[in-house]
C-alpha cells in the first residue's frame, strides 16, 4: 500500500535520493513529523512565474513575467523572470503563500533544522517575515556573490537623456535567507538529540561563512538540466554540506525543479527528498540528478587529497579550493 504522501517518481540507484511528483503543500501535510533535518530550496519567488499560465507563456516564448534578455555577442540567453512587475497584491500573495508553506513545513522538521531559501534582494524581507510569523527564527542570510544581468539599466525610453543613471543597481548577489526551527534547549543538547542546530564547518579551523563566491551555472550543467532557474552544483554542494552539522539526517527540497539540490546531496552522500509539481521537470530531474551528481571528482577523492595536504588522515576536511569543481 502506498504512503499517504505517495510513492516516489524517482529513487536514485544509491537509494539516497527520492523525488516525489506532488504539490509540496499537500505532501508536507501528509508527511510524518520530526523527520527532516534541513531544507535547501529555490522557490518560485513571485509565486507567479511557475503558474500554469506563466509557464505556458514561457514555453510559447512570449510575454508574462518571463523576458528574454538581449543577446550578448550573438549568443541567445536564457529567459529570466521579471520580478519588478509584482505589485502590492502579488507581494501580499507571496507573504500568504510562505506563511501557509511555513505552517505545514514546521511540524515535519526536527528542532534546530535550518531552512535556506533562495530569494531576491527585492523580496527577501517578505519571505523572512512570513517565516518568522510562522515561528521560525531568522538566523541571517547567505550572500551568493554572482554577477547577474538584472538591474543597472538606464531609464527606459530616456537612455540618451540620462546616460549616467541606473534605475536600480546591477545585482551582483543573491540572498539566501537562513531560518531555523527553534532548538530544544541548548544547541549542544539539540545536536546530541536531533543532530541539528548548527552548521558543519568547512574544516576544524574555519567556520562556515555567509558570503560564498559563485559563478553563474556552467554551460555543461545547463545542457544536462535546462531548467530556467538552475542553480550551480559548486554553490549547492557548499551550502548543502553545511546544513547537516554532523553530516547526518535528511535534506528536503520542496521546489526541486530539475533536482540540482538533490544532485548535490547525492554527491555528498547525504539522504535527500525532493518534491516537484510539474511533470516536465520531474522527467528532467530523473535524467539530471545522476548526471549532475557525477560532475567533478567524487567527494571521497577530494577528502583524501585534503587529508594528505593537512597530514591528518583521520579528520574529514572540506575539499581544498584548488580541487573543488569550478562552476
Ligand atoms: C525556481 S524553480 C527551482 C529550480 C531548481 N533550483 C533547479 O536548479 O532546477 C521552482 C520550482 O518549483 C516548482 N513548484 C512551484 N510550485 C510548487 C509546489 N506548490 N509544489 C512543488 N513544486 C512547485 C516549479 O515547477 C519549479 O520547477
Amino acid at each position: 500500500m502506498s504512503e499517504p504522501y505517495g510513492t516516489p517518481a524517482y529513487v536514485s540507484p544509491s537509494g539516497l535520493t527520492r523525488l516525489y511528483h506532488a504539490d509540496c503543500l499537500d505532501w508536507l501535510r501528509a508527511y510524518p513529523g520530526h523527520s527532516i533535518h534541513a531544507v535547501v530550496t529555490d522557490p518560485p519567488y513571485g509565486m507567479l512565474e511557475y503558474t500554469p499560465e506563466q509557464v505556458s507563456k514561457l514555453r510559447n516564448g512570449h510575454g508574462g513575467v518571463w523576458r528574454i534578455p538581449p543577446a550578448i555577442g550573438g549568443h541567445q540567453r536564457q529567459p529570466l523572470p521579471r520580478f519588478t512587475v509584482l505589485g502590492d497584491k502579488d507581494i501580499a500573495a507571496l507573504h500568504s503563500f510562505f506563511r501557509a508553506w511555513a505552517t505545514v513545513l514546521f511540524p515535519v522538521l526536527v528542532p534546530g533544522a535550518h531552512v535556506l531559501i533562495a530569494t531576491s534582494p527585492l523580496f527577501n524581507h517578505v519571505v523572512s517575515q512570513a517565516m518568522v510569523d510562522s515561528k521560525f527564527e531568522k538566523r541571517g542570510e547567505i550572500v551568493r556573490l554572482t554577477q547577474t544581468l538584472r538591474g543597472g539599466d538606464r531609464p527606459k525610453n530616456a537612455e540618451d537623456e540620462f546616460p549616467e543613471v541606473s534605475v536600480m543597481p546591477r545585482s551582483q548577489w543573491e540572498p539566501w535567507v537562513i531560518l531555523r526551527k527553534p532548538c530544544e534547549g541548548r544547541v549542544s543538547d539539540n545536536l546530541r538529540r536531533w543532530k541539528t542546530g548548527g552548521f558543519r564547518r568547512p574544516s576544524r579551523d574555519r567556520p562556515f561563512g555567509d558570503v560564498i563566491e559563485s559563478s553563474p551555472t556552467r554551460r555543461e550543467e545547463r545542457a544536462i538540466a535546462p531548467h530556467p532557474s538552475l542553480k550551480p552544483q559548486a554553490f549547492l554542494r557548499e551550502v548543502v554540506r553545511a546544513v547537516l552539522p554532523l553530516g547526518e539526517g535528511t535534506v528536503l527540497d520542496p521546489f526541486a525543479g530539475s533536482g540540482s539540490t538533490l544532485a548535490a546531496c547525492e554527491w555528498l552522500g547525504y539522504s535527500a527528498i525532493g518534491i516537484e509539481s510539474d511533470l516536465t521537470y520531474i522527467e528532467m530531474a530523473k535524467e539530471a540528478i545522476p548526471r549532475l551528481s557525477r560532475i567533478g571528482p567524487p567527494l571521497s577523492l577530494l577528502w583524501e587529497l585534503a587529508s594528505v595536504d593537512s597530514g591528518d588522515p583521520g579528520t574529514p576536511h572540506s575539499p581544498p579550493t584548488s580541487v573543488r569543481p569550478t562552476s
